[in-house]
């Protein structure tokens, strides 16, 4: 049986959260409105409707859930500001009330001797900044640099661990090219822009977190999924490496100073050359204390002539008749050990840590309890993984799953439950599930 001491004593062991998906209190106090209250008023957005005003409610109730972080045996909270909340036009006037709230969240981790971990834009836009064109407009980047600065003096005294973005590729290409989240944009002409915003973004907001916060440790997080052609064919092939730049390589790399990957995909080619980026490299280049990895399944990619731009098509875990959790994703612990090496590779990324990992399934409360089964196969899976590839001599320094609690799922609202705990929506009745216990027994070990 797999223990936490096996990865060692100075291993790192965290929860991850993030703001829209727990808070609530989401017009309260201040708060001004985030591209996702707009977009979860529109109808046919969001599943089932469901709406995030209250989500778990943890606004209220962040010191029993910090004691369930204890109690599970967790010793990082990683958690994500709403730029919002305390900055309600996005710049300008500062909302007192906000910033006192996340100081208390932090005194609260640190009274319990929990170590926090501010993840500064976890896709929570301000309405009033997207209203300029967001992320595809030019003056986002300054708006941002401001908010990075006033969480930096607020909050820099007392948190050493940072993470500039969370998954700037999930929210580029949701947000503004397939429109499926916030603010529900689409095509090249917003993705491109927004994706160059965004690198720009990364690279700033760490030099901003490097020359303002004495003793920082400041990474960035990037979803991951291993890109596996479904035949050897040349189109599979072809089509498997332009996945693979969009969904790997598209931030990792432009963060390292090696510009956008365009070698691969003539598309990116007139990208790069349209907007002229290659100006840019060194503007979009910060050297990252350690690298977050983000990873849920794999894909396996298939040439189709039909789909627009990328020509490329997933064949899906369900047809291949492969194991996958609630959402369709699959299960596959090799891939992850696999997309691990394929990061650890670029010389140029000191330190790895897996920044978020877990699983939806449909649990159940059955006499008071939660036997989810299926997520504590699931962790020992990737986490024997994740072993595998530290004794080779990754250097990987902590691990943080997803998540605390069941908790608003962007477009799939409170349907798929990924949480430790379970959430009753209609009570906000916390409830450790199976997993959660495991999770506390083999952190006590
Ligand atoms: C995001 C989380 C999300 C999780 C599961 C990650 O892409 O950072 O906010 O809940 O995946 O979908």
């Amino acid at each position: 049986m797999i223990k936490a001491s096996d990865f060692g004593n100075d291993f790192s062991w965290g929860v991850a959260t993030a703001a829209t998906q727990i808070e609530g209190a989401a017009q309260l106090y201040g708060k001004g409105p985030s591209i996702w209250d707009t977009f979860s008023a529109r109808s046919g957005k969001i599943k089932k409707g469901h709406k995030l005003d209250i989500a778990c409610d943890f606004y209220h109730r962040y010191r029993e859930d910090i004691q369930l972080v204890k109690l599970l045996g967790f010793k990082v909270f990683r958690f994500s500001i709403a730029w919002a909340r305390i900055l309600p036009d996005g710049r300008g006037e500062v909302n007192q009330e906000g910033i006192r709230f996340y100081h208390n969240l932090i005194d609260e981790c640190l009274t319990q001797g929990i170590t926090p971990c501010i993840t500064l834009y976890h896709w929570d836009l301000p309405q009033a900044l997207e209203n300029e064109g967001g992320w595809t407009s030019f003056s986002i980047n300054a708006a941002f640099n401001a908010f990075v600065s006033l969480c930096a003096a607020e909050y820099g005294d007392k948190v050493k661990n940072w993470l500039v973005l969370n998954e700037p590729f999930g929210f580029t290409s949701l947000g503004y090219m397939l429109g499926i989240h916030a603010p529900g944009r689409t095509g090249l002409s917003n993705f491109f822009p927004a994706v160059l915003h965004t690198a720009i973004a990364q690279a700033e907001g760490g030099k901003i977190l490097r020359a303002e916060i004495q003793g920082a440790n400041i990474g960035t997080t990037y979803s991951c999924s291993e890109i596996i052609p479904y035949t050897q064919s040349d189109n599979d092939l072809l089509a498997a490496k332009r996945v693979d730049c969009l969904m790997n390589r598209l931030f990792v790399e432009p963060a390292q100073g090696l510009g956008f990957p365009t070698e691969n995909w003539d598309v990116l080619e007139k990208f790069q050359i349209e907007y002229g980026t290659w100006r840019l490299n060194e503007r979009m280049k910060f050297d990252f204390d350690f690298i977050g990895l983000q990873n849920y399944f794999p894909l396996t990619i298939k040439y189709n002539a039909f789909i627009p731009v990328i020509q490329a098509w997933e064949v899906k875990a369900k047809s291949r008749k492969k194991p996958h959790t609630a959402m369709g994703w699959e299960i596959n612990a090799d891939s992850f050990y696999r997309i691990i090496k394929q990061f650890a590779a670029y010389p140029n990324i000191k330190n790895l840590v897996i920044s978020e990992n877990g699983a939806a399934y449909h649990d159940k409360i059955t006499d008071g309890n939660i036997v989810d089964a299926e997520r504590i196969e699931y962790f020992e899976l990737y986490l024997s993984a994740l072993l595998k590839a530290k004794k080779e001599g990754i250097n990987i320094t902590g691990y943080m799953a997803w998540t605390l609690m069941d908790n608003f799922e962007w477009a799939e609202g409170f349907n798929a439950r990924f949480g430790l705990v379970h959430t009753d929506f209609k009570t906000l009745t916390r409830t450790i599930k199976y997993s959660g216990y495991w999770w506390q027994e083999f952190l006590r070990n």
